[in-house]
C-alpha cells in the first residue's frame, strides 16, 4: 500500500545543505513538515533551506547539534518534541568523510567517524522509534543514507567505509527489531554531488563516464528514493542503490 506522507513530520540530519537539503526539499514537496538538523552550516544556508521548505507550503524548523556527542542527539530530540511533538520519518544523512591509509588512521579520527556515522544514527533510531509509537496508527519509517562502503572495502577511506557497512548492518537489525510498526531501509547514493575538497569539473565528468549509466546523478535523485521508501508500506530491510549502477562495476 502506498502511504500518504502529507502532514507527517520528517527529521533529516545534515539537512541544511547539499544532499541532506535535497532530501529535505523532496520530502517537503510531498507535503511533509521537516525538522532539519545542522552542525556547522552557515546561518545563510540554514535560512535559505528553511525558506525553500516553507515556500512549498509546509512547516520547517532547524536545530543545531554536534552529533558526535550523545548530548547533540538529545538536543535534536528535544527540538523535535518541542516544535512538532511527533515524528514519522527519520533520515540519517549527516556523515563525516575522512580519508587516509589504514595505517594512518588515528584513534581520534576513527572515533569521530564511528560516533557521527554510526552511533548517532543508532541513538536517533532508538529515540525516534520510541516517539513513533505515539503516532496514530503507531509507527513510522527510518532511512539510513549509506554509500559504496556497503558494497566493497574502500581502500582510501577505510574507517568511513567500515562505518557505512556497519550502518547497513544496523539498518537490517533495526528493520527486524522494530517491525512491524517501524520500517527501516537504506539508500546507497553514487556520485550525486562533488566532494567539498575542490574537485574539478573534468574529474567529476570522468566519474560519471565510468558508471554504467555514463553520468553523475543529483541530490534530488536521492531525495526521491527516500520518498519512495517512506511511502511504500511493504518495504523494510531494503537497500536501494541510486548510483547509476556503480555497484556493478
Ligand atoms: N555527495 C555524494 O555524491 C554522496 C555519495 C554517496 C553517499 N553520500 C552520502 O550522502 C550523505 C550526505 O552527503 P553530502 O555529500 O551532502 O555530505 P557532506 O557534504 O560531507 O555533508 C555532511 C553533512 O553531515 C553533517 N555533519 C558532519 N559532521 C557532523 C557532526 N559532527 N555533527 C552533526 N552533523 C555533522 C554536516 O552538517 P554541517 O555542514 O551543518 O556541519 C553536513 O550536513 C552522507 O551520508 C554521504 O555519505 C553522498
Amino acid at each position: 500500500m502506498r502511504l500518504d506522507l502529507s502532514e507527517q513530520v520528517a527529521l533529516v540530519t545534515g539537512g541544511a545543505h547539499r544532499v541532506g537539503r535535497a532530501i529535505a526539499l523532496e520530502l517537503a514537496r510531498v507535503g511533509m513538515h521537516v525538522l532539519i538538523h545542522y552542525n556547522s552550516s552557515t546561518p545563510d544556508q540554514v535560512r535559505d533551506t528553511l525558506q525553500e521548505i516553507k515556500s512549498l507550503g509546509v512547516d520547517g524548523f532547524a536545530v543545531q547539534a554536534d552529533l558526535s556527542q550523545p548530548e547533540g542527539v538529545q538536543s535534536v530530540m528535544d527540538a523535535l518534541r518541542a516544535h512538532f511533538g511527533r515524528v514519522h520519518l527519520l533520515v540519517n544523512s549527516a556523515s563525516v568523510f575522512p580519508s587516509g591509509h589504514l595505517l594512518d588512521v588515528t584513534l581520534e579520527s576513527w572515533d569521530l567517524t564511528l560516533e557521527v556515522n554510526l552511533r548517532a544514527p543508532f541513538l536517533l533510531s532508538q529515540a525516534c522509534a520510541r516517539l513513533m509509537q505515539h503516532n496514530t496508527p503507531p509507527g513510522g519509517c527510518i532511512v539510513n543514507i549509506l554509500d559504496m562502503g556497503v558494497d566493497r572495502p574502500w581502500l582510501k577511506r577505510p574507517h568511513h567505509g567500515v562505518s557505512k557497512a556497519a550502518l547497513w548492518s544496523l539498518t537490517q537489525v533495526s528493520a527486524l527489531s522494530l517491525a512491524p510498526d517501524v520500517r527501516v531501509n537504506g539508500v546507497v547514493p553514487g556520485p550525486v554531488m562533488k566532494t567539498n575538497d575542490g574537485m574539478d569539473d573534468e574529474t567529476w565528468r570522468k566519474m560519471g563516464e565510468a558508471l554504467p549509466l555514463k553520468r553523475t546523478g543529483e541530490g534530488a535523485d536521492v531525495g526521491r528514493a527516500v520518498v519512495f521508501l517512506a511511502s511504500e508500506s511493504f518495504i523494510t530491510g531494503a537497500l536501494l542503490h541510486v548510483n547509476g549502477g556503480e555497484h556493478l562495476t
